[in-house]
């Protein structure tokens, strides 16, 4: 085995990275104070949905390379490496909770008995990084052990973390000890990615400005995709347009409902409150937030337009996630927009291939259907809020002929509006002009 490593945290980052540094043939101690869960994990059951995580997991449990426990003292036993993979919620006005982290860190600091690098991987606030240091450094029961902390943000997508994580862009370490920096880019090295190495403010900034970035491209084509609908163009061959300009890239230039999920609406918040906090004013930031949420009213409006008002109607929902290929309904544009709908009146009936029984949590009044069909079956419109594999090889005409009417919100552009419209549903894209029928 290669080096003795121990992750805390067993979320999706905490999990995928337990698990393919383990697949590195490196000896890895998941821990996460969730005695119930490690029980399962050790099992090889996962608390998540992942494609291709419970198969790496179940590999290194067998070959022994892996481990779950809840025992700090277990985890800090022996290893060289300290994982930190824990969540760093929102807090009310934007600002980021680090009550995880500092548990997390004031255990480690208290087991340090030999040399550690202690990785952070968690998104934190600029800065984050020296108040470790300095937190470590307080808790240390022996003095003169050294100790490291390198900050590495991960950029994992959920529903393709395994890819992601084995498939770098990049590696950001961000560190003042070359020593330090050189022994977590050895762990990497199978991976052929470009390592940026730079001092631990500057790698916070990275992932922050990264994702802010991405969220500003979301909200930069949906823009333009209203500006489209405005003027009859249509913003899939606009994107397709601008993404074959290589200073552009066709990536995240999906016009539609817009971003959710665990990370976009936390860190761009955060990046926010850390600007507006220091001082700064962070326009552009509130914009990409505002026409995000923004989005989402559009898509009820326009079918409120259609429908005189949502009082008594049936309202079909197709997708809850955030995204495809995850159970993750944090943010996800589906909760607010089924809110939206039952606050005017709508009943409510949805599908989704993974997330209901979870969703039954925080939307416990809406009708759960076990097909698309069974929820179209009498609605007076059909949205499609996640773009499921699913969704896009239906028998469209089955559908049709379900429903009270024949309205399709395609809140993701999945289909072809003149095909949509030839087999007699009234349709709603987001963005869709003209040209895309005139094409046909
Ligand atoms: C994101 C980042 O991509 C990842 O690097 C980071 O570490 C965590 O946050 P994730 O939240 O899993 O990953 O999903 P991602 O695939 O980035 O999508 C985020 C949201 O943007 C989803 O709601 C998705 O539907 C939406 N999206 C994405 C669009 O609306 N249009 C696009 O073109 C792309």
């Amino acid at each position: 085995m290669q080096k003795r490593i121990c992750v805390v945290g067993t979320g999706y980052a905490g999990l995928a990275n337990s698990a393919c540094l383990a697949d590195l043939g490196n000896g890895v101690i998941g821990l996460d104070v969730d005695e119930i869960k490690i029980g399962q994990l050790n099992e090889g059951l996962l608390p998540i949905y992942e494609p291709g995580l419970s198969e790496i997991v179940q590999r290194n449990l067998s070959a022994g390379r892996l481990v779950f426990s809840n025992s700090y003292d277990e985890g800090m036993e022996d290893a060289e490496l300290v994982f930190l993979c824990v969540g760093t919620p929102s807090g009310m006005e934007g600002e980021t909770d680090l009550a995880y982290v500092e548990r997390a860190v004031t255990s480690i600091a208290e087991r340090i008995h030999q040399p550690v690098t202690i990785v952070n991987r968690s998104t934190v606030p600029i800065g984050t990084g020296d108040w470790i240091s300095d937190m470590v450094e307080e808790h240390l029961q022996r003095r003169d052990v050294p100790f490291q902390v390198v900050s590495n943000p991960e950029f994992l997508r959920e529903g393709s973390a395994v890819h992601d994580w084995m498939h770098p862009d990049r590696i950001v370490l961000g560190t003042m000890d070359r020593e330090a920096a050189r022994k977590v880019s050895h762990l990497y090295r199978a991976l052929d990615a470009e390592v940026i190495v730079t001092d631990p403010r500057t790698a916070e900034m990275i992932k922050y400005a990264t994702n802010a970035f991405l969220a500003s491209k979301i909200s930069f084509i949906n823009e333009i995709a209203n500006i489209c609908e405005a003027l009859g163009a249509d913003v899939h061959t606009v994107a397709h347009g601008m993404g074959t300009d290589r200073r552009i890239s066709p990536h995240f230039l999906e016009a539609g409902i817009g971003w959710g999920g665990s990370c976009f609406p936390k860190d761009v918040r955060a990046l926010a409150y850390i600007a507006a906090v220091h001082g700064q004013h962070p326009q552009m930031l509130r914009a990409v937030m505002e026409i995000n949420t923004d989005q989402r009213k559009r898509a009820v409006t326009k079918v409120r337009e259609i429908l005189g008002g949502f009082r008594g109607k049936v309202i079909a929902v197709w997708g809850l996630t955030f995204k495809p290929n995850t159970d993750d309904l944090r943010d996800a544009p589906a909760i607010s927009i089924i809110r939206m709908l039952e606050n005017e009146g709508a009943e409510v009936r949805v599908y989704d291939p993974v997330a209901m029984e979870r969703a039954k949590e925080s939307l416990p009044h809406i009708v759960y259907c076990d097909s698309p069909y069974a929820a179209a079956e009498e609605a007076d419109a059909v949205f499609l809020v996640t773009e499921w594999n699913e969704f896009k090889q239906l028998d469209m005409d089955r559908v049709r002929d379900l429903m009270q009417q024949p309205i399709l919100l395609d809140g993701r552009n999945v289909y072809d509006p003149q095909e949509m419209r030839e087999r007699g549903f009234i349709y709603r894209g987001m963005g869709r002009g003209y040209s895309g029928e005139m094409l046909r």
